[in-house]
């Protein structure tokens, strides 16, 4: 019945009448309600002009904010109950960020307008007589940045995390270091950012493309640019999960400090940050001073994130430098490993332990499957609902995040006008009906998806406007899939879904997001000559749940040749 996006667990009517919000609306805020206070006072105060001031909660014309131990129980701390009456809102949340996600609907009930910054002319302020109860399907609803590729400056971060709030999703992945840059500030190593943030050109479409762009790019976060994202993000209900990605993808840390690569096997002083994407051959050395260096960055890291999940990544890292390397090979037999590939597993559990100690959890890609997990750590499961099965099934937790159904930076339409073109096609309806929770598990299995994740590579997006087109309005499809139960048995109801998207469409605009129109890009959005790489044949599908067979896991990569390659590697 309303056009909220995500849909809510379960919405009524209630009454002939709703409310309307004046100059008189007070916001009546109780213990634990103080985040959403004033996050709904700068909000719809900006968007409304009303002054929104404290109230009373036994006094009519009021927003009524409250933690409520029966939604606690109920609905959990995320979940809410929101009931509007002629005289006022209700909003109970099971925890302060139920209280939070409630505070969003509350905003898309209002109208489009409610989203601009200032307001307009003539505007009332009215919301429906509804009765809505709410909670989220998965605990991990999250974007990953990768701002390595492509910078994105502090003030991107801050509207990206201000548009996650409003799709209720509660986990931003910021993807820091790359073979084509490092984006934080490391005080003890700072050659870290003089050097390995920038680089002096830069490829223009996919990696096989001609075109340069002869400008450096660069940029890096301070410290205090990290303590601000942060705070401004658990402000609204987010954790920002840094990844370190290592040991593979490491090329600008060993551009600024070539004694971090493998110097018997490569002039590593003669590296520079990669301006070209592909993944790099040279990665770190397994040495004990290498360990240490990230040891002290992870210290860096740990004091500016509070996040008890840290990813240090271990995807895709060649081992063509280690078998070159006397000192690796002499590494492999000093700690009695089968070859030059275990090194990766060596790395991974060394980190996994280092972090444990210290009261944290790692996170790794889902080839940190190839040896053994350190305990307790969660797998990103990007290789497809296989590897989500398979880590389930081997006791780890897991954040599901297929290439083939969740990478924004794929293309969302067939066609020579989509710019860049890369990787499968991925349509909103696409994105909309996957499924996070692999195929075949039993319900115990279930429970160790703790969510999914849309992961958006930046190797074609130079800039916030093609990042705003790659991943809207998609992202409202997945903030859907991550938030909204899945209707039992069968499909989500797309129909439905694209009658809410009317709404959105003008909240998106409210808000300056640059989507992609659902007739196509604009002209300006268009990247004509620019080369991607679409995977040959037809995209893949997914049958619906009905008729899928137990032990089915998603579509295959089209073209395994290209499984390490591309889509994040273009
Ligand atoms: C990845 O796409 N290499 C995680």
């Amino acid at each position: 019945m309303t056009d909220v996006i995500p849909a809510p667990v379960a919405a009524a009517e209630n009454g002939p009448r709703g409310f309307t919000l004046g100059e008189g609306t007070g916001i009546a805020a109780g213990e634990g309600a103080g985040g959403t206070e004033r996050w709904l006072r700068s909000t719809l105060g900006a968007a409304t002009g009303l002054p929104l001031p404290p109230a009373d909660a036994d006094r009519p014309d009021t927003v009524r904010l409250t933690v409520d131990p029966a939604v606690t129980a109920r609905l959990g701390l995320e979940g809410y109950r929101l009931t509007v009456t002629p005289t006022g809102a209700d909003l109970r949340g099971g925890g302060p960020a139920g209280l939070f996600w409630g505070a969003q609907t509350l905003r898309q009930l209002l109208g489009p307008d409610a989203f601009r910054r200032a307001p307009l002319p003539g505007r009332t302020w009215r919301l429906p007589p509804v009765r809505i109860e709410d909670a989220p399907r998965f605990a991990w609803r999250g974007l990953l940045l990768d701002v390595a590729r492509h910078f994105m400056p502090k003030e991107g971060v801050l509207r990206l995390l201000d548009l996650l709030a409003a799709h209720k999703l509660n986990v931003l992945h910021l993807h820091l270091t790359d073979d084509q840059g490092w984006r934080i500030e490391i005080r003890r190593h700072p050659r870290l950012t003089g050097t390995g943030s920038w680089r002096a050109r830069t490829k223009f479409g996919h990696r096989a493309s001609p075109l340069w762009e002869h400008k450096p790019h660069g940029g890096h976060y301070t410290r205090d640019d990290i303590r601000e994202i942060v705070s401004y993000a658990a402000e609204r209900h987010i954790t920002v999960v840094p990844e370190i990605d290592l040991p593979g993808h490491s090329q600008a840390a060993i551009a600024a400090y070539p004694e971090l690569g493998n110097t018997d096997a490569v002039d590593t002083a003669a590296l520079t940050v990669r301006d070209d994407w592909g993944i790099s051959p040279h990665v770190l050395a397994p040495t004990e001073a290498v360990l240490r260096f990230y040891e002290g960055v992870l210290e860096e890291v740990l004091e500016l994130f509070p996040s008890r999940i840290v990813h240090l990544g271990g995807d895709e890292c060649p081992v063509d430098e280690w078998r070159a390397s006397a000192v690796a090979r002499a590494r492999v037999a000093e700690l009695g490993l089968a070859d030059a590939e275990a090194l990766r597993s060596w790395f991974t559990g060394h980190f996994g332990a280092w972090l444990a100690a210290r009261g944290r959890t790692l996170a790794g890609w889902d080839e940190i499957l190839d040896g053994p997990v350190p305990d307790g750590a969660v797998v990103s499961c990007w290789r497809g609902h296989a590897a989500g099965a398979d880590a389930v099934r081997a006791g780890h937790d897991v954040v599901m995040c297929p290439e083939q159904h969740v990478y924004l930076d794929h293309r969302q339409a067939p066609g020579a006008d989509e710019p860049v073109p890369i990787g499968y096609v991925r349509t909103l309806e696409d994105v909309y009906r996957f499924d996070p929770v692999p195929p075949g598990l039993t319900p115990a299995e279930t429970g160790r998806v703790l969510g999914t994740q849309a992961n958006v590579w930046t190797e074609a997006m130079e800039d916030a406007g093609r990042v705003d087109y790659q991943v809207f309005p998609r992202l409202a499809a997945f903030a859907e899939v991550a938030w909204s139960p899945l209707p039992a048995p069968g499909e989500r109801d797309f129909a439905d879904f694209e009658r809410r998207m009317t709404a959105h469409y003008r909240r998106l605009d409210a808000l300056g997001v640059a989507y992609r129109p659902p007739t196509g890009p604009h002209p300006w959005q268009r990247r004509p000559g620019v080369p991607g790489k679409p995977f040959p044949g037809p995209p893949p599908t997914v049958p619906p749940p009905a008729t899928r067979a137990p032990a089915a896991t998603g579509p295959a990569p089209l073209n395994p040749a290209d499984s390490n390659d591309v889509p994040t590697n273009t």
